[in-house]
């Protein structure tokens, strides 16, 4: 007997198809709908590579009330839902904004109110560090200030998670999982999944792959000028499987009803921050190969240093990201070798 069907929006997304496998894995039904605008059909091969079933797909906007609504009709035994299917480009989201806020808002208030009436109390929400801005003190805590955000896909997030205090306010039968991620990073270990960047990247690690890879000349790293040991950003990169299988721990939670409070926030992250030089020498010893890279100019908006408090997380989800900086870079790489 399984533990019940999830809806994962955003399913064949980055984190999505690892928490598609990694809920699999645990023994729930994952159910994935999305709308294939950052994201290839091809992902659910990789997924039942690994899962050796097929996974149950819709291709459904979540901006589409009367769609989802269908959907929900359809499957009305879901336990929870993940909600993944966002736009994710913070320089995107500066030249688009309207398509951001219509996007990441709506496709969250359309699940808000559809799902009081098929019965479904429970929600993870992907949330983002970029809530904290530059934090004045580090390691970030659940309770740092939330900053100002300082792009409109910052904002989405922030309003979002407002969107949810409120639901949870309104309604104490409901039950939320805010999770906010550090930066994911890597791929699975079979590397049948992974990133699949549109175009050019704007990330480290697909930047880093690709360059590799050859496909792109040099990385360019943004500044070395910082007030950092090696003058380069410090971020928190955590694997994109122990990411996933926060989710499930999360899922366990609401459904199980052990969560303390109807809204609950989490930061994900590994509670260590790695530089940009770190990551690029990093990569170059774990898998052998040479990375060309200048120095040039800050890039705009960028925060200086970032990584996590975990504690909340270990003590209260009892989970921990447990697979070392080096694997994930490694898993990046297998995974950028099986793109060519
Ligand atoms: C940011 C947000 C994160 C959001 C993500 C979505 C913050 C702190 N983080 O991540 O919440 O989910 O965008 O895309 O706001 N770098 C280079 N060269 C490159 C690419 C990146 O040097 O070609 C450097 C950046 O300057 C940065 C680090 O690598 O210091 C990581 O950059 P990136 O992978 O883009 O993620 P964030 O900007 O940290």
């Amino acid at each position: 007997m399984g533990k019940g069907k999830i809806l994962v929006t955003g399913g064949t997304g980055y984190i999505g198809s690892h928490t598609v496998v990694e809920l699999f894995n645990a023994g729930y039904e994952p159910i994935i709908i999305d709308n294939l605008s950052n994201s290839s059909i091809s992902v659910l091969d990789g997924i039942k590579a690994i899962t050796k079933v097929p996974v149950t797909y819709e291709n459904i906007d979540c901006k589409d009330y009367n769609s989802l609504e269908r959907f929900f009709e359809k499957h009305q035994d879901m336990k929870a839902i993940a909600h993944f299917a966002a736009y994710k480009s913070v320089g995107e989201s500066v030249s688009k904004p309207i398509s951001y806020y219509r996007n990441n808002i709506v496709s969250l208030l359309n699940l808000l109110q559809l799902m009081p009436n098929f019965g479904i109390k429970n929600i993870v929400f992907s949330s983002s560090c970029t809530v904290y801005g530059q934090p004045d003190e580090l390691p970030v805590t659940e309770q740092s200030p939330i900053k100002p955000a300082t792009s409109p896909y910052g904002s989405t997030k922030q309003m979002c998670e407002t969107i949810l205090n409120d639901a949870a306010i309104a309604n104490p039968e409901m039950n939320s999982i805010i999770l906010r991620y550090f930066n994911p990073i890597g791929a699975h270990s079979s590397a049948e999944i992974g990133e699949l960047p549109n175009g050019i990247p704007n990330n480290l690690l697909p930047y880093i792959t690709q360059t590799a890879a050859g496909i792109r000349e040099k990385l360019r790293v943004f500044g070395d000028d910082y007030n950092t040991p090696d003058g380069s950003c410090i971020r928190d990169y955590i694997n994109v499987v122990d990411l996933a299988k926060a989710h499930v721990v999360a899922i366990d939670r609401l459904i199980e009803e052990k969560n303390k409070k109807n809204i609950e926030v989490f930061n994900l992250g590994t509670g260590n921050g790695s530089s940009v030089l770190e990551i690029l020498n990093g990569f170059e010893s774990a898998t052998g190969v040479k990375v060309p890279y200048e120095i040039v100019e800050r890039r705009a908006g960028d925060i200086e240093k970032v990584w996590a408090d975990t504690t909340f997380a270990n003590q209260e989800l009892g989970w921990k990201a447990e697979i070392p900086l080096e694997e994930s870079l490694l898993s990046a790489w297998n995974w950028q070798k099986k793109l060519q």
